[in-house]
């Protein structure tokens, strides 16, 4: 949901254009550069994705366009020791080139990036059209530039102190400028690390990513100016008075690997060994840290996200609700934001988020914080917002995650949810040793279980051919397959644009059944308890002329079976979602669709 980032040293806009190419999982509409020079403030931007600037910037040197420049990189453009960087998942404006960031303030004396929503622009902008001002684009973010230049007075931090104090909304801002050679930043509310190294001081919407270059990084708090300078980073409140923020080492770097086929096949191939390490990491900690005085006396337990990581919660909540003797709900964080769920001392939330940086889960922790429920992040960034929105954290262990449809994660969430309810269960006393052990064992056979799936992937590619032309996709399944089928269905209509649907298969002839006919495909998932009833609803669609395909240990009369291995009814859902990611892969494969970055999207919804 758009990345920013900055940096003062050597190559800095090499290395700011490597840095976007990390951050595009984070939008894809535009990217832009704004480079510092001895005579000004050079922006490059352009619509579409980040090889679109990078050919920018080569043809622009190779064009002599910038003979001004002071050099040009190894790397063959224009070349700068300060430089801001964006990539855009659009939100105001359309998807265009005068809509990408970075902008100018109207003078040129300052370059704006920003990420998130500045929600009182439009009464910002009113201020500088009624004096005769004309925007250069129709977002939020130039606002910031006008208010800039507006508010400066001779002191660039008091300009940047007086522009934050100005905004209302959600803002990670990067500010150049040719009065001096800082870099400034305001921040509330959107992602923002500082990073420093010997050779570089870094801004960043990443901790993974500023992690590449810097040894120590600290996350910037709401409501904060940032002065990045080659002496050091200071920060400010929006008064403009000093603050001390910690830095730490970090080891989130990740390696910003290429891949030659697209991410998404890659980490659903990569799921056994996450589970593996997420138990590994289980056993090694001595558990996820569940506080046994937390945890007696509860009566309430959450589980909180969205889309994917909203699903993982509705899944652990039906397997938790067969052995914890507390009411188990799972709720959308956007909805629990504005709706009234009770929340006392003795309720428990897991907040379950992928990047941690999910606007929606984070207020939603926020608001559960206040109301003094005890609040445990479920997330796989360290240092992410919601680890310190939260009190608790269980970190998942599945490596960074690039493509913007969810796999490896969901499993470790399941994984990682799935050992916390256990042991809140071993606690209350309602989950006895042998069971936790029988589970256990379980677990530990699920990588081979998952390797065995994904060795017939094939199959699943050859089933696609199939699916690619559906008119709409179905996915049905009761109590625990309902959350696989949730997650099958968004996997589908995210990557492939085909329209699909979840349903409790029970629930199918109180209405649905109407929209069955040729050309709908309706894919059902059982573990093989509730098969009969299963038989029945596929029997309803199949006669009224969808095409079936079964998702099961068993296999059905009128269904094309994709046949799994019998695993533990609490683990099925670990193991059955597999041939569901890899579906909506080979689906959107064959469809053309580009399954990393598919169209309106973004990994990382940083507004609400
Ligand atoms: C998953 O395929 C989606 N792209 C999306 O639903 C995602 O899971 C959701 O936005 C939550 O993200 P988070 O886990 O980073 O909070």
């Amino acid at each position: 949901m758009c990345g920013i980032f900055g940096m003062i040293g050597a190559n800095a806009v090499a290395n700011t254009l490597q840095a976007l190419k990390y951050l595009e999982y984070r939008g894809y509409d535009s990217a832009g550069i704004a480079a510092k020079q001895a005579d000004g403030i050079r922006i490059y931007k352009s619509e579409g994705r980040i090889h679109n600037l990078e050919k920018l910037l080569k043809n622009s040197v190779e064009n002599n366009a910038d003979s001004s420049f002071s050099g040009t990189s190894g790397a063959g453009y224009v070349e700068s020791e300060i430089a801001i960087g964006h990539t855009r998942w659009a939100t105001h404006g359309a998807v265009t080139t005068a809509n990408a960031h970075p902008f100018y303030s109207p003078d040129g004396n300052f370059a704006v990036v920003h990420n998130g929503i500045i929600e009182n622009y439009l009464a910002l902008k009113k201020q500088f059209t009624s004096r005769g001002a004309v925007f250069t684009s129709e977002t939020d973010s130039e606002t910031v530039a006008y208010l800039l230049q507006n508010n400066y007075n001779g002191n660039t931090l008091q300009a940047v102190c007086a522009t934050a104090k100005s905004l209302v909304g959600a803002f990670a801002i990067a500010v150049t400028t040719t009065y001096d050679n800082s870099l400034y930043a305001i921040k509330n509310k959107s992602p923002l690390v500082i990073g420093v190294s010997d050779v570089g001081v870094y801004l960043c919407s990443d901790i993974r990513c500023v992690s590449h270059w810097a040894t120590k990084v600290a996350v910037t708090p709401d409501n904060t100016v940032v002065v990045v300078g080659k002496e050091g980073v200071r920060f400010y409140d929006f008064e403009g008075k000093p603050i001390t923020v910690r830095f730490f080492t970090t080891d989130a770097a990740e390696e910003m690997e290429q891949v030659d086929g697209d991410f998404m096949l890659k980490e659903i191939f990569e799921i056994p060994e996450k589970i593996r390490l997420t138990q590994e990491g289980y056993f090694k900690n001595g558990g996820f840290g569940v506080e046994p005085e937390r945890v007696r006396n509860i009566s309430r337990i959450y589980l909180i996200g969205c889309g994917t990581a909203y699903n993982s919660g509705l899944q652990i909540a039906a397997v938790a609700r067969k052995f914890l003797d507390v009411d188990v709900l799972p709720v959308i964080a956007s909805e629990f934001i504005y709706d009234n769920y009770p929340v006392d001392g003795n309720t428990l939330a897991f907040f379950i988020s992928q990047s941690g940086e999910t606007a929606d889960t984070i207020r939603a922790a926020e608001n559960f914080n206040s109301l003094g429920g005890y609040s445990y992040a479920v997330t796989n960034t360290k240092a992410s917002s919601l680890c310190f929105a939260c009190k608790k954290v269980a970190y998942i262990y599945a490596g960074g995650e690039f493509a913007v449809a969810s796999t490896k994660a969901y499993n470790c969430q399941l994984v990682t949810l799935l050992l916390l309810t256990l042991d809140v269960g071993r606690i209350r006393g309602t989950v006895s040793n042998e069971q936790y052990a029988s589970v256990l064992r379980a677990l530990t056979g699920i990588p081979s279980v998952i390797e065995e799936v994904l060795s017939h992937s094939y199959e699943i590619s050859r089933i696609a051919e199939t699916v690619k032309d559906s008119s709409a996709v179905f996915y049905i399944g009761r109590t625990t397959d309902y959350p696989t089928a949730c997650e099958g269905s968004l996997k589908l209509k995210e990557i492939s644009y085909i329209h699909s649907e979840a349903y409790p298969a029970g629930e199918l002839k109180h209405g649905t059944l109407a929209l069955m006919e040729e050309n709908v495909t309706v894919v059902a998932i059982t573990d093989g308890t509730l098969s009969d009833k299963m038989a029945s609803s596929i029997n309803e669609v199949a006669t009224r002329g969808a095409k079936v395909i079964s998702v099961s240990p068993q296999t059905f009369p009128n269904a094309l079976s994709v046949t799994l291995p019998k695993v533990n009814t609490l683990l099925y859902g670990i193991v059955s979602v597999v041939p569901l990611q890899l579906l909506a892969y080979y689906v959107a494969k064959r469809l053309g669709r580009d399954v990393d970055k598919p169209r309106n999207l973004a990994k990382s919804v940083t507004v609400e």
